[in-house]
């Protein structure tokens, strides 16, 4: 008897575990949400590559060459690391295509494992997507900071302490001790923060705090900002290439080649934030994977270019870890005498760059806690709207002040290589998403198809678990903690999100059964 009722709790507990939310649940939230369907295949190239070209390209690119302490560097090898990575990334593309056009709302990938696969699945992917958003804002705020820096140097009327601050001002704690910084103590409590990082994820938080619309606009701006200063430095750097710098090409081998593509794969997240915008997409079957394959060729060929250039230009190990881009133009000019008109530019443009990296990562970190507090994961202050900017202020507070205190502790390479594992581990659930709705909806109407299904999905698969095992072993401190956020995330979530979701199910069940009775009489006459 009491073996019975053991084996029926479990059978309970595992059902609400994969309790799937119906893709109608959701079409019917997105009918109530009036967006309009305004936006073309131009308009969702342009969403992609801001998402897309920031702290990878102005910054990664630096330690994906040279490599860190903990792990090798590619070399001017990284041009095959970059090919590689694009090519891979094509795959989980297409299957967010699939998803966003059948399933066309906000919320992303943590919505379409809610309706594959269920509920303990879904917080899972909420909660590493949290890596991808907020944590990978960690990392592009810090490098926001090493080209703010660089820009400033460059005015020679500006006192020393602003031309060149002291490391324990513009660094996590960690860091400045790693640049050997005299970190000063209150109470025998360390001193150190990187205050320009803090400042622009503050400035942000403001913007999103009074609503999108304004930040979109300006968004788009800093895109075509950031591409003519990329442009620029290919032109510019293409003149002072030294063949000689090239070799040799591949220092570190197949390992080196492959560390590269695990860090350069930063540099690609930020595409899936297309699929958010799903639901306000013309003719989406059509629009969609133009939006989502055509971003990645071009910002795939913007990369490749500026590593052929930057490694060609300056030799490896001159290569500067925290505005390489900028740092270049030093070896340009006559003589190698360096341009630092051109550099001031590139630093600004990066800046920009890296601005509207920052607005769709604090953006998404918002929405998808919102989806999640909606859901009954997360506690319901948390759903609270702004009367009047109409905005999760709540959720945009709080996340903020957590991002905040975690760029107090975090240094920059760890943000983004977590960032990275959990942006790997999304894609693979969102390839085997695929697979799953395939086989449990073969009927349910998809205006995009991801073509050579099973195989696309499959390798997407392979290839994320491929760059997320070859770097296991090398970038040891974000290895570990990778699994630490994941029990963390487990445990939350049977100590909180399960039963508040029981709750949840409960007051809709009742509120179900209130509207029955309701209805009858009113049917009747
Ligand atoms: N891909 C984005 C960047 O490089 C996250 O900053």
């Amino acid at each position: 008897m009491a073996d019975d009722n053991q084996k029926n709790v479990f059978k309970n507990v595992l059902a609400n575990l994969i309790r799937k939310k119906n893709p109608d649940e959701f079409l019917e939230q997105s009918k109530e949400s009036k967006l309009k369907k305004t936006l073309g295949a131009f308009d969702l190239l342009i969403l992609g590559i801001s998402a897309i070209i920031g702290a990878g390209i102005f910054v990664m690119i630096g330690s994906a060459v040279v490599g860190t302490n903990e792990h090798v560097g590619a070399g001017p090898a990284l041009v095959i690391s970059i090919a590689l990575v694009g090519i891979a990334c094509i795959f989980p593309a297409l299957c967010y295509a699939e998803f966003a056009s059948m399933i066309p709302v906000s919320g992303s990938a943590y919505i379409y494992t809610f309706a594959t696969m269920g509920e303990l699945p879904a917080w899972m992917m909420g909660w590493i997507l949290m890596l991808e958003y907020a944590i990978g804002t960690i990392a592009v705020a810090a490098s926001w900071t090493g080209y703010l820096v660089q820009f400033l140097k460059g005015f020679s009327f500006l006192p020393d302490c602003v031309k060149n601050p002291p490391a324990w001002l513009i660094m996590d704690y960690s860091s400045a001790v790693n640049a050997g910084a005299n970190v000063p103590h209150v109470l025998g409590i360390p001193i150190s923060m990187n205050l320009p990082a803090m400042f622009i994820i503050t400035v942000i938080a403001i913007v999103l705090f009074k609503g999108m619309q304004e930040s979109a606009n300006f968004a788009k701006l800093m895109v075509f900002v950031k591409l003519l200063v990329i442009g620029l430095f290919i032109a510019v750097g293409f003149y002072h290439i030294e063949p000689s710098n090239w070799q040799p090409f591949i220092p570190f081998g197949a390992k080196g080649v492959l560390i590269g593509a695990f860090v350069m794969f930063y540099a690609y997240i930020g595409f899936d934030a297309i699929s958010t915008a799903a639901e306000e997409t013309k003719n989406p079957q059509k629009n969609l994977p133009i939006g989502l394959i055509g971003s990645l060729i071009v910002c795939s060929i913007f990369y490749c270019l500026v590593t052929i250039v930057l490694t060609g230009m300056v030799p490896m190990d001159k290569i500067d870890l925290q505005a390489p881009i900028a740092h270049a133009m030093s070896f340009a000019g006559v003589g190698g005498k360096g341009l630092d008109i051109i550099q001031g530019i590139i630093c600004v443009g990066a800046l920009a760059g890296l601005t509207s990296v920052l607005i769709v990562l604090q953006y998404g970190t918002t929405r998808i806690l919102y989806a999640m507090a909606r859901d009954g994961f997360l506690p319901p202050v948390l759903k609270k709207i702004h009367p009047k900017f109409n905005t999760p202020w709540v959720i945009t507070i709080l996340s903020t002040l957590l991002i905040l205190i975690g760029s107090l502790f975090m240094n920059k390479d760890v943000a983004a290589e977590l960032a990275i594992f959990g942006t790997f581990a999304s894609f693979i659930i969102v390839c085997i998403g695929i697979l799953i709705l395939r086989k449990t909806e073969p009927d349910r109407p998809r205006p995009f198809k991801v073509p050579c299904c099973p195989w696309f999905p499959i390798l997407g698969i392979l290839f994320c678990s491929i760059f997320m095992l070859s770097a296991l072993t090398e970038v040891k401190t974000s290895a570990a903690l990778f699994p630490l956020w994941i029990v963390v995330g487990v445990v939350i979530y049977f100590l909180y999100g399960y039963k508040s979701n029981r709750r949840e199910v409960a007051a809709k069940l009742k509120l179900i059964e209130e509207e029955q009775p309701k209805k009858v009489p009113t049917e009747n006459v």
